[in-house]
C-alpha cells in the first residue's frame, strides 16, 4: 500500500488568493496522519507544499483569453513529472491542490505512467460542479481551471511550448473514457461541446432521477470493470452546505455522503491510481472553512479505503 502525495500550493488558474493553502490547511487537519495510520498507507511524501515560485514568469499576459497562461503552464508540466514520477513506481498518487487547473499536471502525469507500465489508457472520473471543459475561446471567464479537460483531451491546442504545447500530441485523456458526476453549472460552449462529442455526464438531475447507487452503477459500467481510473474531485461538487469555503460555489448538490459514497465506490473497483482534491480555499467563507476541510479530509478517506463497518 505505497502512497505518492503531492501538495500543490497553487491558484493561478483562477483569481481568488486562498486555494493555495488548502494543502497545508488539509495536513493540519490530519489528513497524511490518518491515511497512514489509520488506513495503513506507506507514505511517499517530500514534507513540501509546492508553490513553485521558482517557475513563475516576471510578466504573464493574457492569451487567447486566458489568464496567467504562462505560470500555469509551467506549474503543471513540472507537477506532471512529480505525479509520474509516483506513478511509474506503481504508487497510488494523492495530489491536493491548488485549483482544477493543475489536473493538467497531475492527469498528464499518470496516464504517462499507465501508458508506460500498463500499456492501458485510463479513464477519468471527473466529480464537479462544473464541466472545466472550455476552450480559450469558449471560456466567459479566461480562467484557465475552467479548461482542463479540453487541453488534456485535446478538445484545445496549442503549439507553444510553455503554453501547453508541451503536452504534445498523443492525448493524455480520450473522450470515451471521460465520465463527469455532480455537474450543475456548464457554460453555453461547454454544453455544445459535452453534446457534439457525446461526452458521459450525470448531472444532478441524474442523481435526483435515479439516486446516486444507479448513477455510479452506470457510471462505473461506462468505464468497465479493470480499467485504471483516476478520480479528480473538486470540493465545489458538494453542497455549499457542506463545502462552502470554495471560489465557485454552486447551489443544489452533493450531500457530504453522496460524496463519500462516490469515493467509496471508486475505491471498491481496485483500480483506483489517482486521485486530486481540489478547490478547497479556507479563506473564503472562512466560518466554513472547518466544514469544508473536514469534507475534504473525508472524501479523500473514503476514496483511499475508509470503510463505515
Ligand atoms: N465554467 C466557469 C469558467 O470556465 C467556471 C469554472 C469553475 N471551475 C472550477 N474548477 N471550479 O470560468
Ligand atoms: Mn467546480
Ligand atoms: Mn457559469
Ligand atoms: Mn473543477
Amino acid at each position: 500500500n505505497e502512497l505518492g502525495v503531492v501538495a500543490v500550493g497553487f491558484s493561478g488558474g483562477q483569481c481568488k488568493p486562498g486555494v493555495d493553502a488548502a494543502p497545508t490547511a488539509l495536513i493540519s487537519a490530519g489528513l497524511l496522519t490518518q491515511l497512514s495510520e489509520d488506513l495503513g498507507y506507506t507514505l511517499h511524501h517530500d514534507d513540501t507544499v509546492h508553490n513553485y515560485s521558482s517557475l513563475m514568469p516576471s510578466s504573464d499576459p493574457d492569451y487567447r483569453n486566458m489568464k496567467n497562461p504562462l505560470a500555469v503552464s509551467a506549474v503543471t508540466k513540472q507537477l506532471s513529472g512529480q505525479v509520474y514520477d509516483h506513478a511509474k513506481h506503481g504508487r497510488l498518487v494523492l495530489t491536493l491542490g491548488g485549483d482544477h487547473s493543475i489536473a493538467i499536471g497531475t492527469i498528464a502525469g499518470t496516464s504517462r505512467a499507465i501508458k508506460e507500465r500498463l500499456g492501458r489508457e485510463m479513464a477519468v472520473i471527473w466529480v464537479d460542479a462544473h464541466a472545466d471543459i472550455n476552450t480559450p475561446e469558449t471560456s466567459e471567464s479566461g480562467n484557465i481551471h475552467g479548461m482542463p479537460v479540453a487541453f488534456l483531451t485535446g478538445l484545445a491546442k496549442e503549439e507553444k511550448a510553455d503554453v501547453f504545447g508541451w503536452l504534445g500530441e498523443e492525448k493524455a485523456l480520450s473522450l470515451k473514457k471521460l465520465v463527469y458526476i455532480g455537474l450543475r453549472d456548464i457554460d453555453k460552449g461547454e454544453k455544445k461541446i459535452l453534446r457534439d462529442h457525446g461526452i458521459k455526464a450525470f448531472s444532478m438531475h441524474d442523481i435526483d432521477k435515479h439516486g446516486i447507487g444507479r448513477v455510479m452503477e452506470m457510471a462505473l459500467g461506462h468505464i468497465g470493470h479493470d480499467t485504471p481510473i483516476h478520480l479528480s474531485f473538486d470540493v465545489d461538487a458538494l453542497d455549499p452546505q457542506w463545502a462552502p469555503s470554495t471560489g465557485t460555489p454552486v447551489r443544489g448538490g452533493l450531500t457530504l455522503r453522496e460524496g463519500d459514497y462516490i469515493a467509496e465506490c471508486v475505491h471498491e473497483t481496485g483500480s483506483l491510481v489517482a486521485m486530486d482534491l481540489v478547490e478547497v480555499n479556507p479563506s473564503l467563507e472562512a466560518v466554513g472553512a472547518a466544514d469544508t476541510i473536514r469534507a475534504g479530509c473525508s472524501l479523500v478517506r473514503c476514496a483511499l479505503g475508509d470503510t463505515l463497518l
